[in-house]
């Protein structure tokens, strides 16, 4: 058997995705608010969340046909450049470099990102909930119920609720964990599970072993984003370096120095793929998986 190609993976789904996403979210709208979503959510990011829906579904099934699992690829996506308008607003980390480019707040102006935000995040129930017979209602309701609760107070925007009010602070390692599972686990974690979602009938031991990689590969992502803040620079990351020192952020690396928040990462990444292992799926349907945890650990951006 040919070695499992992950870039040719991922280019076939990134396309699908892109595509997907553009199509999603017209440039005539009120007021330009959607050339404002556009700019927040096209031409940029890595598109973890999307892919890891969809490598998901297709670790259980045939995804390539499956609209529901294109749909929710999206819509995670949507909610997460959401979350990264509001992220970079001034009241929040005040931010004016984003994905290469300056922030939707300074190109826009501050009203027209916080309606870009909040539009972005509706048009992503919207994409989980197609009205053309494409996605069984079950599988809708089930998505719904998943990055609602997700993105909201006991998921990402309590994260973020937490990060604010924690500057300044020094953080016990269990309070700091408790911070980035909500603010990022919380939408990887959603991903895969919208993933399982799309495709009926999986036994409840490999929905529990999945749920664990996912909660391991979202506290390994933000542990990951706390290392490249110190240790790449602005035009790799796409956006401002050593921001989290500067504001006095809690981080894994104020906590525990950079060469053990990189450990950290490591030992957080085979816990993920242990939790692979123990779904009981067959290596080959794990590949893409595999290589998107791989991606999160050595990641320079
Ligand atoms: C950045 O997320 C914000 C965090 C949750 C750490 P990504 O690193 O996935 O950002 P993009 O989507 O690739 O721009
Ligand atoms: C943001 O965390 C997490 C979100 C929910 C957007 P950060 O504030 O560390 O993300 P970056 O570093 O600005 O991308
Ligand atoms: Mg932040
Ligand atoms: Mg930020
Ligand atoms: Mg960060």
């Amino acid at each position: 058997m040919s070695p499992f190609d992950l870039k040719a993976w991922m280019q076939v789904h990134l396309d699908r995705v892109e595509a997907a996403l553009s199509d999603a979210i017209q440039a005539e709208s009120p007021a330009a608010l959607g050339q404002a979503m556009r700019y927040a959510v096209l031409d940029g990011g890595k598109r973890l969340r999307p892919l890891l829906v969809l490598a998901t579904a297709e670790a259980l099934g045939d995804a390539r046909q499956s609209a529901a699992a294109l749909n929710a690829a999206c819509a995670i996506e949507l909610i997460h450049a959401y979350s990264l308008v509001h992220d970079d607003m001034p009241c929040m980390d005040n931010d004016v470099l984003r994905r290469g480019k300056p922030t939707v707040h300074v190109q826009f102006g501050e009203a027209q990102a916080l309606l870009a935000g909040d539009a972005l995040q509706t048009l992503a129930f919207e994409m989980l909930t197609p009205q053309d017979g494409s996605v069984a209602a079950s599988a809708q309701a089930t998505c719904v119920a998943l990055l609602a609760r997700a993105s909201g107070y006991q998921g990402m925007a309590g994260g973020q609720a937490i990060d604010l009010a924690s500057v300044g602070q020094r953080l016990s390692e269990d309070q700091l964990r408790q911070m980035h599972r909500l603010k990022t686990g919380a939408l990887l974690l959603c991903s895969v599970q919208m993933g399982v979602a799309c495709v009926a009938g999986l036994p409840d031991a490999a929905q529990t072993a999945l749920a664990r990689f996912g909660q391991a590969l979202g506290l390994a992502f933000q542990v990951v984003d706390d290392v490249l803040d110190v240790t790449a620079d602005s035009a790799t990351l796409g956006k401002t370096a050593g921001k989290d020192e500067a504001a006095d952020k809690p981080t894994y690396v104020a906590l525990m120095g950079l060469e053990a928040a990189k450990a950290y990462a490591d030992d957080l990444a085979d816990q993920a793929m242990q939790a692979l292992a123990d779904t009981g799926l067959p290596d080959a349907r794990l590949a893409a998986l595999r290589g998107l945890t791989a991606m999160v650990v050595q990641r320079n951006n």
